[in-house]
């Protein structure tokens, strides 16, 4: 009998599976290779649509049910995918409008794939139809774990400026604001002559003459996004309606840009992911890293999936190097150190045709022989030896966090001080100071009801409502330790400027007022005077008068020299800290490491970016895992003598770890519990 995803006592190992790319002599040798491998999991049917339904209206599932049978009487489950990521071409035939539409107006052409416009009606009610079918069809089929809805929603399109998606938007912005006199306050419309005095005046915001309005793009943001979850939800009614038993997933992409994740992870049972890290950029483990927090935060109580990753080159950079030895297993074990439950890969068998037919798989061109596929054999066998960590939680005691509000208000890349102060990238360096310093972080949804980590860590907080304000101020008062990195405080939810300076609503709690932002022209740097360091300022500083905070350092150069660069506001049983500057990784790392210090939480004492060390907690043993992120061989103190449950030894005092390699450490000893936002 089969059972849904996920498994007690079992981690998920498999693949992207596309048998329909195969002869049957070649699907034959496919069982018996997953088999040989330890696959007990694949993701079929993606881009089935067109064989699933080759007429409007025929479907054909005999050639799927015959997979699926053959996958199961080797037991191998299915992660079954309602293939709705492409539509078939007779469904944009029929229905051209489905065809999205650019911001420069272009209508796209299919031919390639997710060449649908996500407000599309049409498009929609299709989608809606064939995920019934399917649940239908393989609602009682044993080998069925876990429905795949759609594919990286937004992945290859994600805003679209036809005309049905400009209708859409309107209605969305009617629900929003109700009246057209609320609409034109909120977009601040008496600049530059926008007032509307008919909703259907109202467009998506193609190409314009000049910047386009930020509210108005800040609302297309959050409509675009909303479109898709809409779309993931119509399918997801179906399948709990017809298929109540199986949960349902959809794989993300990490810290997308385009989709709220926070809002798109309610409207599914797991999480999973697609983590693609880049083997030529020696940090891509970190911004892995991050990724991977991400997942395990949108849902703390379940176990996530690594749904998709390479198990050698992509085919979509510039340059697409090649993992090296070891560095697949690695990527596979730090996603398991933070959380995942599963390991999966894009894909099975590597393509002979189509736009993916140089991108690397489990089973290459040459067939099951060379390096990747018996590094794929090993990986099988070592993840069965892993399987009690399957429902450990990971132990995380700061909260990174990260909202996609503040994100696309102030991704604009046009009317800013800056086009230099880059959201992303903010969130990027702190992750990494943080992860330098050795500590494991729970990204937090800044609409999070209450905070409860011990300390909150914000890169950014460009848009702040006063709501949000609140709760982070009740946070300090109770005794939570807050840091605000800078630009925070800026504008409201309509992206308008808060009045009186920022950061407006967090100016009492943060104890300081902006009076200038300075940012800085490429070739100009600042220094910051700090606890007998001095610190660099790079691309960003701002001129602050301190209210109720205390200064904990200053610029030294030009006019801000003297000024307050870093501040510290005790408020009751707590304190919040503004950092004014953007600071490089290193000199971050010495202001998060006293911020941690005063939090009473301990950073490493050597900072490094290359080994890292995550615990899992189960209920009857802790899980440290030790990953070596370089190709040298390390030696790390063991904190407690345990058992690698890679090599069955005990290690004591030192261990050593090879280039790429890591440890699984069982221990007996529980670790505090640590705390989380609910
Ligand atoms: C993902 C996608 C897969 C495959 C993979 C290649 O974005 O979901 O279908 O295209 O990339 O790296």
């Amino acid at each position: 009998m089969g059972e849904a995803w996920p498994w007690p006592g079992r981690l998920a190992f498999g693949a992207d599976y596309n048998p329909e790319q195969w002869t049957p002599a070649t699907q034959d040798e496919d069982l018996d290779l997953m088999v040989e491998a330890g696959v007990n999991l694949v993701t079929l049917a993606v881009f089935s649509w067109s064989r699933l339904e080759p007429e409007p209206g025929v479907f054909d599932f005999e050639w799927l049910d015959r997979v699926i049978d053959r996958l199961w009487s080797r037991g191998v489950h299915v992660d079954l995918a309602t293939a709705t990521a492409t539509p078939p071409a007779w469904l944009v035939r029929r229905h051209p409008e489905v065809l999205p539409v650019t911001a420069d107006g272009t209508q796209l052409e299919f031919g390639s794939r997710q060449t649908y416009c996500p407000s599309s009606p049409i498009f929609r009610q299709h989608a809606v139809r064939l995920s019934r079918e399917l649940a239908r069809h393989y609602r009682d089929h044993p080998a069925l774990a876990l429905w795949h809805v759609s594919n990286e929603y937004g992945d290859e399109l994600s805003r679209c400026y036809c005309d049905v998606s400009t209708e859409r938007f309107r209605a969305w912005l009617q629900h929003r604001y109700s009246d057209l006199a609320a609409l034109n306050q909120a977009w601040g419309t008496d600049v530059w002559g926008q007032r509307y005095s008919q909703w259907g005046q109202i467009a998506a915001p193609r190409k314009t003459a000049a910047p386009v309005n930020p509210a108005q793009r800040l609302d297309f943001e959050r409509f675009s996004s909303d479109e898709l979850i809409e779309l993931l939800r119509a399918e997801v009614a179906v399948l709990r309606a017809e298929c109540p038993n199986v949960l349902v997933t959809t794989n993300f992409m990490g810290l997308f840009r385009d989709v709220d994740y926070w809002r798109m992870a309610d409207s599914e049972d797991v999480v999973s992911n697609d983590a693609y890290p880049d083997p030529a950029d020696a940090a891509s483990h970190v911004s892995a890293a991050l990724g991977f927090a991400l997942m395990r935060s949108l849902k703390p109580s379940t176990p996530w999936l690594l749904m998709e990753q390479a198990p050698g080159a992509v085919s979509w950079r510039a340059v697409n190097a090649v993992k090296p030895p070891g560095q697949m297993r690695l990527t596979s074990l730090q996603a398991l150190a933070h959380g995942a439950d599963g390991i999966m890969f894009f894909q099975w068998r590597a393509s002979r045709a189509g736009a993916e037919r140089f991108h690397s798989a489990l089973v290459g061109h040459r067939g099951p022989v060379g390096r990747t596929w018996s590094e794929a054999r090993d990986l099988g066998r070592e993840l069965r030896g892993l399987g009690e960590i399957a429902g450990s939680r990971v132990i995380a005691d700061v909260g990174l966090l990260v909202g996609w509000d503040s994100w696309w208000a102030l991704d604009a890349g046009e009317a800013l001080p800056s086009v230099r102060f880059s959201w992303l990238e903010q969130v990027r360096v702190w992750h990494e100071a943080l992860f330098r310093l050795g500590i494991t972080v729970e990204l937090v949804n800044p609409d999070c009801a209450q905070f409860d980590h011990r300390m909150l860590v914000a890169p950014n907080l460009f848009l702040q409502s006063a709501e949000q304000a609140e709760r982070l101020e009740r946070y300090v008062e109770s005794g939570g330790h807050l840091v605000v990195g800078p630009f925070s405080g800026v504008v409201d939810e309509t992206n308008a400027v808060h009045l009186g300076g920022a950061p407006g609503p967090l100016r009492d709690l943060l104890g300081v007022t902006v009076d200038e932002w300075c940012p800085l022209p490429d070739e100009e740097s600042q220094v910051v005077a700090y606890a007998g360091a001095k610190l660099d300022a790079v691309s960003w500083t701002e001129s602050l008068e301190r209210t109720t905070a205390t200064v904990a350092g200053t610029y030294e150069r030009g006019w801000l020299a003297g000024r307050p660069a870093v501040t510290v506001n005790r408020v009751e049983k707590g304190s919040a800290r503004y950092i004014s500057l953007v600071a490089p990784t290193a000199d971050l790392e010495v202001l998060l490491r006293d911020a941690l210090e005063s939090a009473g939480i301990k950073a490493r004492a050597q900072s490094s970016a290359d080994v890292e060390f995550v615990t899992r907690r189960g209920a009857h043993a802790t899980y440290l895992f030790v990953l070596n992120h370089t190709a040298n061989v390390v030696d790390v103190d063991v904190p407690t003598p345990s058992v690698d449950m890679l090599t069955g030894r005990r290690e004591e005092h030192t261990m050593t770890l090879l280039p790429r390699g890591a440890a699984v450490l069982r221990s007996t000893v529980q670790t505090n519990q640590e705390q989380r936002c609910v």
